[in-house]
């Protein structure tokens, strides 16, 4: 085989290519002003936040994140990896794949082995649906139909059955010319060490086929027909099989509803299949796993709704503590947990064949919140009429919001807990300040004022530096945890928290979103000075806004494609915004407010002197000004701000 694909090909490629002709073959893309939009193939959304530039020949996903040019979109989209997406491309521009001379032959062979694989186990998987059907399959189907199923979901699942023979399907893949090696390699054969000797995997069991989100299949669950140890026997890590990544059925799942908005995930094969019956078809389950932070990912990619079903008894509860814990930190706003816990004894297969679909569903719809379900575990075993009791209920959800990204939810969970414990949510923004990891400050231009340092324990004042990016799937939530909600501002207005971000990077983040709003800004930019962390940035961008020429969100980003600010700009576009986009206006015209406020370097003692002055005319103070000037009443009489 030949080695890597060279560079100049690619380019060669893109080149002939428009990503415009590949996004639009697979999303139904409308054009605007120069770029293209449509629905974003890469998450749930209800309004096109996804955008394909004919002129910077990519593509960007203001809702998830998701972006990249031809090639990536294909591997994204097709699930391809970067050989696969570049012979597919070519193939469309009629190209012929040029490679280096054997510069990586081992890349090469894992390709051909990995295809090897899958025809592999493609073909066990097909070797295992004619047993079922033939003579040898007769026990198998008596059991299946003894559990109930039905015809059309051992078709919709492929549900095969291993003959009780040691060597069935390694004859029939031998005879296709398939070595030993590879099946053994892809979990089909064990080998013994001690006699050498081969022999299948899976006999006498039901075959259940797990397949990848493409529908191939890239390993097996078999159950036993009796009550046999082990119950379940599920394929080994292969190179086209982890575990902690797959879930089972949720090919099916997706095959089943055009656009599925929520998911349900069970512990077992036969509860999905259960439910496929009766009707709900949007069921996965791990295999033998607990839920790992992969899993969720995947699901979130695909429905902003995740429901976990646990069995009613501790190991359930057990089981749905661990899975809240690796929930916490994907729970962006828009995203939505939650848990039902089923009667002790009953699992969904059960449950449904006994009760039906509807009263099923009836239980899916009443599953609980994550937010009621972390308040009732942190509350279980404490007493929450003493002080002591309280004290710990407190610190476990504080502990838990730690996890939880800034957003909505997290504003509400606070207030929600204040109310619980009759503690204010002032005192936890403080808390979870002092319990984060120590950060150090971003500026050091604190004046001796006292007003940026009382201003920050009060929390209006950004006090934590930018959070560290995960590079993940693009999500770049905030993990940071710190830099409590910022009060007084319009965020806080509208029940809301934002993220730890710097102001000037929280700003071009609203501006990258909305465009349109730089022409609100002030004229002057004294309000942003270039020795903050990310003020240069915040001026060119508003300075190229101006101008008129980047209406566009990736055009802009396009602008910077390739620089330091590129990067940046790049970070923030895909940072969940957490703000509805009502009021990202006036997130910005307050943070604008608040900063010329600070470029005027009055004292709180001056700036409550001038909204005092201002008060004395009727009606001449907004809102926003009351609210201030009942805080500076505050700080002031606290002792704080002399100046
Ligand atoms: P359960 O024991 O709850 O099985 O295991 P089930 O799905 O209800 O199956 P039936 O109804 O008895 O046929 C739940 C899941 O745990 C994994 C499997 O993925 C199973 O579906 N498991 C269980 C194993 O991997 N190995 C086992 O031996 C048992
Ligand atoms: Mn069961």
């Amino acid at each position: 085989m030949a080695g890597q694909i060279s560079q100049r090909f690619i380019d060669d490629l893109l080149a002939r290519t428009d990503i415009v002709d590949v996004v639009s073959e697979r999303v139904q893309l409308k054009k605007s002003g120069r770029n293209h939009s449509g629905l974003c193939p890469f998450h749930q959304e209800n309004s096109p936040s996804f955008t394909v530039s004919h002129d910077k020949q990519f593509y960007h996903c203001f809702g998830c994140g998701a972006h990249g040019n031809a090639l990536r979109f294909l591997m994204e989209y097709d699930n391809l990896r970067f050989p696969e997406a570049v012979e597919q491309l070519a193939g469309r521009a009629g190209m012929q794949v040029e490679r280096e001379g054997g510069d990586d032959p081992g890349a090469a062979k894992r390709q051909q082995k990995r295809e090897e694989g899958v025809n592999l186990l493609e073909l066990a998987s097909r070797f295992f649906r004619e047993r079922l059907a033939l003579g040898q399959g007769k026990t198998a189907r008596a059991y299946l139909e003894r559990r109930g199923l039905s015809q059309e979901v051992i078709r919709d699942f492929g549900i095969g059955y291993a003959e009780d023979e040691w060597e069935a399907l390694k004859r029939y893949l031998s005879a296709q010319g398939i070595s030993e090696a590879v099946q053994v390699e892809y979990g089909l054969l064990v080998h013994r060490e001690e006699t050498g000797r081969t022999y299948d995997r899976f006999r006498d069991r039901v075959m259940f086929p797990i397949r990848d989100w493409k529908g191939r299949t890239i390993a097996f669950g078999g159950r036993v027909l009796g009550d046999a140890k082990p119950k379940y026997l599920n394929s080994p890590e292969t190179p086209v099989f982890h575990k902690g990544r797959e879930l089972y059925g949720l090919f099916e799942a997706r095959q089943a509803n055009r656009q599925l908005s929520r998911v349900l995930v069970v512990e077992g094969y036969m509860d999905v299949v259960a439910l496929a019956q009766f009707g709900i078809r949007n069921a996965c389950a791990t295999l033998g796993t607990a839920l790992t932070a992969d899993h969720l990912q995947r699901l979130f990619r695909l429905v902003d709704e995740v429901v976990f079903c646990f069995d009613g008894d501790n190991a359930g509860r057990q089981a749905a503590r661990r899975s809240l814990t690796t929930a916490l930190p994907s729970m962006i706003d828009g995203r939505q947990v939650r848990f039902l816990f089923l009667p002790e004894g009953e699992d969904p297969d059960t449950l449904v064949r006994q009760e039906g679909r509807e009263a099923f569903e009836n239980r899916v719809t009443c599953a609980s919140p994550l937010s009621e379900f972390l308040f009732e575990q942190a509350a279980e075993g404490r007493d929450l009429k003493q002080v002591e009791g309280r004290e710990r209920f407190v610190s476990a959800v504080l502990e838990a919001l730690k996890q939880l990204p800034d957003g909505v939810l997290k504003s509400l969970l606070l207030k929600e807990l204040s109310s619980r414990s009759g503690i204010e949510t002032s005192q936890f923004s403080g808390w979870l300040a002092t319990h984060a990891p120590p950060v150090p400050r971003p500026t050091a231009e604190a004046g001796d004022d006292g007003f940026e340092a009382m201003m920050a324990i009060s929390g209006e004042v950004e006090s934590a530096p930018m959070a560290e990016y995960g590079d993940g799937p693009g999500y770049g939530e905030s993990r940071a945890g710190s830099g409590g909600p910022r009060r007084g501002l319009a965020a806080a207005r509208s029940g809301t928290a934002t993220l730890s971000l710097s102001w000037p990077a929280r700003i071009v983040q609203l501006l990258l979103h909305e465009p349109g709003l730089a022409e609100t800004l002030p004229e002057r930019l004294d309000w942003c000075p270039e020795a903050e962390p990310d003020g240069r940035l915040c001026r060119e961008v508003v300075k190229l806004l101006r101008a008129g020429r980047y209406r566009s969100p990736q055009v802009l980003l396009a602008h910077f494609h390739g620089t330091p600010e590129g990067e940046r700009l790049d970070q923030l576009a895909r940072r969940e915004m957490a703000i509805p986009r009502e009021v990202r206006a006036s997130e910005l015209a307050s943070w604008v407010r608040h900063l010329e406020r600070q470029s005027e370097r009055l004292t709180p003692a001056q700036e409550y002197q001038q909204l005092l002055a201002k008060s004395r005319q009727p009606g001449a103070l907004s809102a926003e000004e009351k609210q201030r000037l009942r805080e500076l009443i505050g700080m002031l009489a606290s002792g704080g701000g002399s100046a």
